[in-house]
């Protein structure tokens, strides 16, 4: 295998599947399915998921909310994806624990980076909720940051683009995938691989990103057995 612990970042909005807003149940399987995969070849799994397909606090913003308001609401818009995660994988028999970045205790266990590291040596997925608990963040960003605090050998970005272009694959027939790319020409390209705050905390701390298609099925086990899916980004 070609990690043994990982941090894999889902977006809120893959979970809606073809659906316009919230949960697609079937997807929601899918992904846990995959998941269990990994799990079963002993590699320890770390979960970020957004909340883009319930509530952004971005888009509140735009429409006249206060920013932090509608920050507080897509933060708990990612516990209630958190806790769909953690029903779908423990429907597979996969071990979890759920923990948040604001306490939310009756319904999850507060984020504690030892016990969180404990969890996983125990073979338990644990998936981090309420991003960093601050608003102004992105929950790209509290995947890196959870990601060095538990010293994951790579942070694993699933999206519906199978890695990074060098012009948007999905409106140019004619794009051309980069297999692996350094931090410094993301930037000098002008390339979006996650927003600044969390692209340069991942190169000042060295974690490599990997961008790849989380909805093409054995494709996160391919990428942990160290098989080359989608683009590597490294110093
Ligand atoms: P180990 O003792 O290391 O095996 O971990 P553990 O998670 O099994 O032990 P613990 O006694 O901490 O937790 C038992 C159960 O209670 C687990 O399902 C936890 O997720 C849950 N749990 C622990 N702390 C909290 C909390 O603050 N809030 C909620 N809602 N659940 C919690």
């Amino acid at each position: 295998m070609q990690y043994k612990r990982i941090l894999l970042k889902l977006s809120g909005e893959a979970l809606m599947g073809n659906r316009q807003y919230g949960i697609d149940p079937n997807r929601l399987s899918e992904y846990a399915k995959e998941i269990k995969e990994v799990v079963a070849k002993g590699i320890e799994v770390a979960i970020v998921i957004g909340g883009g397909n319930i509530f952004r606090g971005v888009a509140g913003a735009a429409n006249g909310m206060d920013r932090v308001q509608g920050d507080h609401m897509g933060m708990l818009a990612t516990c209630i994806n958190g806790l769909a995660l953690q029903s779908a994988l423990e429907d597979e028999g996969v071990h979890t624990r759920l923990q948040t970045a604001l306490e939310i205790k009756e319904v999850a266990e507060p984020y504690i980076k030892r016990k969180a590291i404990r969890h996983l040596e125990k073979g338990r997925v644990v998936i981090f909720g309420a991003g960093t608990g601050n608003p102004y963040f992105t929950t790209d960003t509290a995947a890196v940051l959870r990601a060095i605090e538990i010293d994951a050998n790579a942070i694993l970005k699933g999206t519906r683009v199978d890695g990074i272009y060098n012009v948007d694959p999905e409106k140019d027939k004619d794009a051309i995938k980069f297999e692996t790319i350094t931090f410094k020409d993301v930037i000098k390209k002008g390339l979006k691989v996650m927003d600044m705050t969390a692209f340069t905390l991942s190169e000042e701390n060295k974690l490599p990103i990997i961008v790849f298609d989380m909805n093409t099925n054995g494709n996160l086990l391919k990428l942990v057995s160290g098989e080359k899916i989608g683009t590597i980004v490294d110093n």
